[in-house]
């Protein structure tokens, strides 16, 4: 990145150099000099130990934070949010960083497929099922699931934008299996999608997988 910034700097200094036509050319370099940065961020973060430390956490509390950090406040056009938190799950033994990184992604995702959208919805729901797992829905009223990618979401480098690296969901399924859990994607009538993941409740002081 210093490097093409030199070179346009360079280039600029230069008395009649037609800068403009070289122009556009590194900013594409210096676009694909970030994406290449975050590509390798993301592997290495792929490859590392996923569970630092457990600590008793609120499930609802890391909701609401994770929607103040994922949605951005001056949004144009606004996502409305709603919440739908049990408030009698337990608390959880989780790596909060870690899952604070799930749900503001899945967040992200749903805020991007809503972008087009005058009054999307985003909607967070906790629940505990039938087996006693804490079960997370995190939905939005947006373009749905484009079909070339539905076979292969939680694969890496898997994406239908330009500007993205494709990682997200990877990461977020290693992250929620390294809690002992599993994701999955639904999809939401009349229009939508939802990213459903469930965690056994460990309880403090219990042994953990
Ligand atoms: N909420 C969503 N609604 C519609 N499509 C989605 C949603 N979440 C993910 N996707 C699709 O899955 C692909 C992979 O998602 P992800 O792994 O987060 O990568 P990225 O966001 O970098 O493209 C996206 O490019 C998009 O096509
Ligand atoms: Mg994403």
């Amino acid at each position: 990145m210093s490097y093409v910034k030199a070179t346009k700097r360079t280039l600029e200094a230069i008395e009649g150099f037609p800068v403009e036509r070289t122009g556009a050319l590194l900013a594409s370099a210096a676009e694909e000099t970030l994406r290449a940065g975050a590509i390798v961020r993301s592997l290495r973060w792929l490859s590392e130990k996923r569970i630092r430390e457990r600590t008793p956490e609120n499930l609802a509390r890391l909701i609401e934070e994770a929607v103040a950090l994922g949605v951005p406040g001056d949004g144009e056009p606004r996502v409305h949010v709603h919440l739908d938190l049990d408030p009698h799950l337990p608390t959880l033994m989780i790596d909060k960083v870690r899952l604070q990184q799930v749900l503001v992604h899945l967040i992200r995702n749903s805020v991007e497929a809503m972008a087009e959208q005058a009054g999307g919805q985003l909607t967070l729901s906790t629940r505990l099922d039938d087996e006693g797992f804490a079960e997370v829905c995190v939905s939005d009223t947006g373009v749905g699931l484009p079909t070339t990618v539905a076979e292969r979401l939680f694969h890496p480098f898997v994406t239908t934008k330009e500007k993205r690296v494709g990682i997200g969901l990877a990461i977020c399924k290693a992250i929620v299996e390294s809690h002992g859990g599993t994701i999955w994607a639904i999809d939401v009538q009349p229009q939508g999608t939802g990213f459903v993941f469930r965690l056994p409740i460990v309880e403090e002081g219990e042994a953990v997988a």
